[in-house]
C-alpha cells in the first residue's frame, strides 16, 4: 500500500512538473519576440508586435536618438567592434520606424524621386521591416567622411564585402540581396542588416546567399509563364503581339500591385471586342496626352487577392477584371484602363 501511495505521489508529482514546465514554456513563447518574423511586401507587421518589443535608445551617425531592439543592438555593437579591428567603421543610420515615420519617408522619397524609385527602395507603411526594430540601416565612415547616400554606398563594394562576411557571426543577415530582386522586390541594399537572433540560421542564410523568404519557404514566384493564359485565335494580332500585351499586364500584377496575386487567369477578348473598343482606346490616349494610338487589345482576367493587399479588394476572388491596352502601330502596348466589368 505504501508503495502504491509512493508511486501515485511520484506520478502526480511528475505530471505536475511536466504541466508547469509546459505551461511556463508556453507563456515564455507567447511573449517572446519572433526573431524570424517575415515582414515584406506581402506580409504586414504582426498586430501584437509592439507590446513584445524591447526598445533601447542609442545615438546614430547624425547624433540623433534612435531606437533599436535590445538584443539586436548588443550584437550590433559586437559586430562594429570586430569590424573596427579591420579598419571598417560602420555606424547606425535608421533602425526602428513607426508607421507614421515610414509614411513620412515614403512621402519624401515620392516627392524627390517619383513612384518607380520609391517602390523599389521604400516599403509602404505597415509593410516595412523597420517596424520590427530588427532591421538596421548602416552607413560608413571612410577617410573621416560619412558615406550615407544610397548611390554612394553601393559603390563601396570592398568595404561592404568585409561587413557582409562578418554578419552571420553576430547573428545578422543581409536582407535585400543582389540578384534576388524578383524575390524581395527591392533593389540591392548592402546597408540593410537584419538581426535573426540565431547564429545557425544566420550562417545558413549567408553561406547559401539566400533571402529570408527562401529560408522560410515563403519565396513566391512571379506570374510569368502563360499557363493561365488563353490567347484564343486572332486575325489582327499575332501570338507575339498578344504575349507582349500579357507581359505588360503581368508587369502590373507582379510589380505595381505589390505581388503576388494568385490563381491568375487571363483571356483574350476576341478580335471584334478589340475592334469595337478602338474608338474608346483612341479617346483614352487623347485624354492622357499620349501619342495617337491606332491599335487596341482587350483581355479579361480573374485572380485571388491576398488579405494584406492594399489594392482592389483584399482577400477576395475577382472574376471579371478587364484590361484595355493600346499602342501606336509598332510601339509597345500601354495599359489604358483596367477595371471590373
Ligand atoms: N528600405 C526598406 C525596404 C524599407 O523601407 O523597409
Ligand atoms: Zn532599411
Amino acid at each position: 500500500m505504501k508503495k502504491l501511495f509512493l508511486s501515485l505521489f511520484f506520478a502526480m508529482f511528475s505530471f505536475a512538473l511536466v504541466w508547469c514546465t509546459n505551461n511556463e514554456s508556453q507563456n515564455v513563447d507567447e511573449s517572446r519576440l519572433d526573431y524570424l518574423v517575415l515582414v515584406n511586401k506581402q506580409h504586414k507587421l504582426p498586430d501584437d508586435w509592439e507590446w513584445k518589443l524591447n526598445l533601447v535608445e542609442v545615438q546614430n551617425a547624425y547624433d540623433e536618438t534612435i531606437q533599436v531592439e535590445k538584443e539586436a543592438l548588443e550584437k550590433f555593437k559586437e559586430l562594429r567592434e570586430a569590424l573596427l579591428e579591420e579598419w571598417v567603421d560602420i555606424e547606425l543610420d535608421s533602425v526602428y520606424r513607426s508607421v507614421s515615420k515610414q509614411q513620412e519617408i515614403w512621402d519624401e522619397f515620392l516627392e524627390k524621386y517619383g513612384e518607380e524609385y520609391t517602390k523599389t527602395y521604400v516599403a509602404i507603411p505597415w509593410f516595412s521591416e523597420h517596424h520590427t526594430a530588427l532591421a538596421l540601416d548602416i552607413c560608413l565612415i571612410k577617410d573621416w567622411e560619412l558615406i550615407y547616400e544610397n548611390e554612394d554606398m553601393v559603390k563601396e563594394v570592398e568595404i561592404f564585402d568585409k561587413v557582409h562576411a562578418k554578419l552571420a557571426d553576430y547573428w545578422f543577415i543581409l536582407r535585400y540581396l543582389e540578384g534576388k530582386e524578383d524575390i524581395t522586390w527591392y533593389w540591392y541594399e548592402p546597408w540593410h542588416l537584419r538581426y535573426v537572433w540565431d547564429v545557425d540560421v544566420a550562417k545558413t542564410i549567408m553561406n547559401q546567399w539566400i533571402t529570408l523568404e527562401e529560408y522560410l519557404g515563403e519565396a513566391e514566384n512571379e506570374v510569368s509563364d502563360y499557363d493561365g493564359v488563353d490567347f484564343w485565335e486572332s486575325a489582327i494580332y499575332s501570338e507575339l503581339d498578344r504575349q507582349d500585351a500579357v507581359d505588360t499586364i503581368y508587369g502590373v500584377i507582379n510589380y505595381d500591385w505589390e505581388f503576388p496575386f494568385t490563381d491568375v487567369k487571363i483571356s483574350y477578348m476576341w478580335d471584334d471586342f478589340s475592334k469595337d473598343n478602338l474608338n474608346y482606346c483612341k479617346e483614352m490616349s487623347d485624354a492622357n496626352n499620349l501619342n495617337a494610338w491606332d491599335e487596341c487589345i482587350v483581355f479579361t482576367s480573374s485572380f485571388q487577392i491576398p488579405k494584406d493587399s492594399l489594392v482592389l479588394e483584399p482577400d477576395s476572388d475577382i472574376s471579371d477584371y478587364t484590361w484595355y491596352l493600346g499602342r501606336a502601330k509598332g510601339w509597345e502596348w500601354k495599359i489604358l484602363t483596367a477595371w471590373f466589368n
